[in-house]
């Protein structure tokens, strides 16, 4: 078998013993949502480390485990820490998490993250419905022999982030009168945040956002044929956009106080999109 595939069936197994949960939605907390397993009607949560083969995250502020419950009464379950490439991890580990929530039964992958903004017509503090992706600064996490039982060798990428969800996000942030920004997220490695010259590079490109997460991930869903969807927290305009340097803190901080925003929206809009799933 696929030595990739025999990983993602062991650590499936290890969590299958533990846990005996399907979940509808796949939600990762990005930074600023650290703290969103509070919305959940938490029914078990596994740390990483309890799963045989799982790569553990190491940045601070990132705490490691699944949860699993109800999120409007909806099953979901919310990665609370992810794994980052920028850690030192093979691509491949970055997105077993991803895959593996598949596995449990997942056909929709909510991401969300905090990104610095290229755009001009940002603001600290927005946040971003992800309408596309720019991934060709990290590598493909699904170099390597394809496996099959997932997903075919060459996907469609036409339609990354679902047009539907795309509606229900816009329709549920209008709802709610959450102003929403729409633009095309960027992956660049990280760890160090962009110098001003590749930030004019990004928004040369097409981008609207940049971080360190999120498009390697939706390679791996969108390969799976899971339904996608993303929302970033503008966390910070993006290096050489204003004369302020940047910190981790400074974002962490930044995330956190467009928080409860953030998570008002995630939550109607998983209610939404578990209606439309019934
Ligand atoms: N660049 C990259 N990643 C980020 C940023 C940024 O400015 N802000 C939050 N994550």
């Amino acid at each position: 078998m696929n030595k990739a595939y025999e990983k993602l069936t062991k650590c499936y197994k290890s969590v299958k013993k533990k846990i005996d949960f399907k979940p509808k939605i796949a939600l990762v907390l990005g930074s600023g949502l650290g703290d969103y397993a509070k919305e959940i009607k938490v029914e078990a949560a596994l740390d990483y480390k309890d799963i045989e083969g799982f790569p553990v995250s190491t940045v601070p502020g990132h705490k490691g485990r699944f949860i699993f419950g109800y999120v409007k009464e909806v099953p979901v379950v919310a990665m609370q820490g992810r794994v980052h490439y920028y850690e030192g991890y093979h691509m491949e580990d970055v997105v077993l998490p991803i895959r593996l929530m598949k596995k449990m039964g997942a056909e929709v992958l909510f991401l969300t993250n905090a990104a610095g903004g290229i755009n001009e017509k940002f603001h600290a503090g927005d946040l971003m419905l992800i309408k596309d992706q720019i991934s060709s600064f990290v590598p493909s996490p699904l170099i390597g022999p394809n496996m099959d039982k997932l997903g075919t060798r060459f996907p469609d990428m036409s339609d990354i982030y679902d047009k539907e969800l795309r509606s229900l996000i816009k329709k549920t942030a209008k709802k709610l009168d959450i102003p929403l920004q729409k633009g095309v997220y960027i992956q660049l490695t990280g760890p160090a945040y962009e110098s001003p010259a590749e930030v004019r590079m990004c928004r040369l490109l097409g981008a609207d956002a940049v971080g360190m997460s999120t498009a390697c991930e939706a390679v791996a869903a969108n390969h799976m044929g899971m339904k996608i969807c993303g929302i970033s927290c503008i966390s910070n305009l993006a290096c050489g956009m204003t004369d302020q340097p940047l910190s981790h803190e400074e974002v962490q901080e930044a995330a956190d106080k467009a928080a409860p925003m953030f998570k008002k929206l995630v939550t109607e809009c998983i209610g939404a999109m578990g209606k439309s799933l019934e």
